[in-house]
């Protein structure tokens, strides 16, 4: 006998109350990730929120957690579902019009010109200077004698100059102190402008406005300078960087180039969208490697079995399975750096057995639907093993890079440069993690608040 269930209302949707005022916007500014943890707990897979007052003035948000709502979500992208409403506005305000901020047929003409930069084929030959840089920052920039060592500095450092590289070729160190100041100080100012209920006009000089605004002119100013650069070189000469390809980079569909401004806000988006991200998730990896010495030693085995066979890092790298891969899918399962994002119902849907009306704002979240106990048994256990074999979970109950149309178009770049990494620090050192765990910011994405501290010790 089947049984349907009937479809639920909107109102039915189950949820927080939170306060009259302001419903959960204040908790969920202060701790998005226990909101919404606590919300699968106690009403399940589709929770509705309120934000802001009770009745016409304010509005409700649901989440959806199961892997079908999520594939729903994502690969409706661009018929029944458009960009979350509230970010975006205010990156666009910041970093212009470009990948992530624009939709409809500027999105997909930008995409369709971009995509081919970034295949796993076009990217495999970045892999040089990945195990380039990931050489460099294991020998120079750790102390020798096995002092401890703050991994998400070390992260950010490695992950900045390999996107710096890859976009720019040229060594981009002299501005890291520059862009190390402005890339966190933009997305808080990003934070802060979404999350602000009133949004006063850019143009009205208020403090808020005046430093989002002088932000953007230092973040533009910077990024010239690195452009200009390069500006002299004739298109394709003896140079293949992510930059270069941008200024030949044709729409497949009519042949058309971006224009000046355009090659400018993609290449601010890839700093930006490219640099924190990966150093979060390596620095996570390293740590849960740090705190589980017997994986990290079979890691560390199997890296060296395969050198010692003939291969190369490189190689190694691009396999699509190895310990080394798992270990990072599982650290990025547990730590998602993007924890959670935002969509748009533009029409009526039924999402996770609900009726949402159009013009709803929808959440997704990697967090927490990467710890749902019906695709992860023991979900906070680490355990590289789930990514390595067969696996028979839905697609979408591991989502850390999206899905759909808009998946992130950095993901073969940022699962090479990390997998590089890892197995260069693998091959020379033993890690031991100082701390049991790491907090973070949860502000726009995963961030450690604080150093994380480690040791290495040589192999
Ligand atoms: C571990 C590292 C990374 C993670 C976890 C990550 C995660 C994500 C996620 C979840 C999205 C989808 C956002 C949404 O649906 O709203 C996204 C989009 C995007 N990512 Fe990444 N990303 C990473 C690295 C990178 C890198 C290295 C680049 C560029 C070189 C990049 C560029 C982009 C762009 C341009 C988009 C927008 C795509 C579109 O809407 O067409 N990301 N990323």
């Amino acid at each position: 006998m089947t049984t349907t269930r009937r479809t639920g209302t909107f109102d039915e949707v189950p949820g927080p109350q939170g306060s009259a005022l302001a419903g959960v916007a204040p908790e969920f500014l202060r701790d998005p990730i226990s909101v919404l943890e606590r919300s699968f707990r106690e009403h399940g897979e589709m929770v509705a929120f309120p934000f802001g007052p009770k009745g016409k003035l304010g509005k409700r948000v649901v989440a959806a957690y199961h892997p079908d709502a999520a594939q729903q979500v994502l690969t409706q992208t661009e018929r029944t579902i458009g960009r979350g409403p509230a970010s975006t506005q205010v990156l666009e305000d910041m970093i212009g019009r470009n990948l992530m901020t624009t939709d409809g047929a500027e999105w997909r003409r930008q995409r369709r010109t971009l995509q081919p930069l970034f295949t796993p084929r076009r990217v495999a030959e970045y892999t040089a200077l990945m195990v380039a840089e990931a050489e460099r920052v294991t020998t120079e920039d750790v102390p020798a004698d096995a002092e401890r060592v703050d991994l998400h500095r070390l992260m950010l450092r490695y992950s900045l100059r390999v996107v710096g590289r890859a976009l720019f070729s040229g060594d981009i160190d002299d501005t890291a102190p520059d862009l190390h100041r402005l890339i966190p100080l933009t997305n808080e100012l990003i934070i802060r402008r979404t999350t602000q209920l009133v949004k006063p006009p850019l143009p009205v000089p208020t403090p808020r406005n005046r430093a989002f605004v002088r932000t953007r002119q230092e973040l533009y100013a910077l990024i010239d300078r690195i452009l200009a650069r390069t500006d002299h070189l004739a298109a394709g000469q003896e140079r293949d960087d992510i930059v270069t390809r941008l200024r030949t980079a044709r729409d497949p569909e009519t042949g058309e180039g971006l224009s000046r401004q355009e090659i400018r806000d993609q290449t601010l988006l890839m700093m930006m969208a490219g640099h924190e991200t990966t150093a979060t998730a390596l620095t996570f990896a390293l740590h849960l490697l740090g705190s589980h010495p017997g994986v990290q030693q079979k890691a560390a085995d199997e890296t060296g079995a395969f050198l010692r066979d003939g291969g190369d890092l490189a190689e190694y790298a691009q396999r699509r399975e190895s310990l080394v891969r798992a270990c990072l899918l599982e650290s990025m399962r547990l730590y998602p750096p993007v924890y959670m994002t935002e969509h748009l119902a533009t029409e009526d849907i039924v999402l996770g057995g609900y009726q949402v009306p159009r013009g709803t704002a929808v959440f997704l979240s990697p967090w927490v639907t990467q710890r749902h106990p019906d695709f992860w048994p023991e979900p906070e256990r680490f355990d590289p093993g789930r990514f390595l074999g067969e696996q028979s979970r839905p697609r979408y109950a591991y989502l850390p890079f999206g899905g759909g149309p808009h998946v992130c178009i950095g993901e073969h770049f940022a699962l090479l440069a990390a997998t590089v990494l890892l197995e260069a620090v693998l091959r020379r050192f033993r890690i031991t993690s100082e701390d049991d765990t790491v907090t973070f910011q949860q502000t726009g994405n995963l961030r450690p608040d604080k150093p994380v501290w480690a040791r290495l010790v040589r192999r």
